[in-house]
């Protein structure tokens, strides 16, 4: 499985071990963020990964910034796209299991980067219901 990653100068810290952790466990990693802690502006980035996972060069991507938002807010302008911000390990489940998040958010100013890492893996581990959560996403293009 290959994942993309990326961040804002918010995330870099937390990029850099979440890619360590998850190549120590076997998955390729693609980086789209930025390396450097000046400042910049998230959605440089974000559209980076949401292109990525759309166009296949990724199967799934996580995306950092310091609350999450500005990442989430701007990965769903994709409609290949659906980026879910977590905050602990069961909205991580959750956001695979009942919205089939494509890429997971984490807001790196709001949680440990121990919790951030138990997310990573909770939601990697867990499998889409299906069902009615299918009808939903479904029913989320705009008309
Ligand atoms: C950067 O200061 C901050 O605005 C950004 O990381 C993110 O929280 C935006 O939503």
């Amino acid at each position: 499985m290959k994942i993309g990653i990326c961040n804002d100068h918010a995330g870099v810290a937390y990029k850099n071990k979440l890619m360590k952790m998850l190549r120590r466990r076997g998955f390729e990693v693609v980086n789209y963020g930025t390396d450097v802690e000046q400042s910049c502006d998230y959605p440089d980035f974000a559209h980076r990964l949401a292109e990525a996972v759309e166009g296949g060069e990724v199967d799934l991507g996580i995306a950092l910034c310091g609350t999450g938002n500005g990442m989430a807010i701007t990965l769903n302008k994709h409609q290949g796209i659906r980026a879910g911000l977590a905050w602990n390990t069961a909205v991580g489940a959750l956001v695979k299991a009942h919205n089939n998040a494509n890429v997971l958010v984490l807001p790196a100013r709001f949680i440990p980067y121990r919790m951030a890492s138990l997310i990573v893996r909770t939601w990697l581990e867990t499998e889409f219901e299906g069902g009615r959560h299918q009808r939903r996403i479904d029913k989320m293009p705009c008309r």
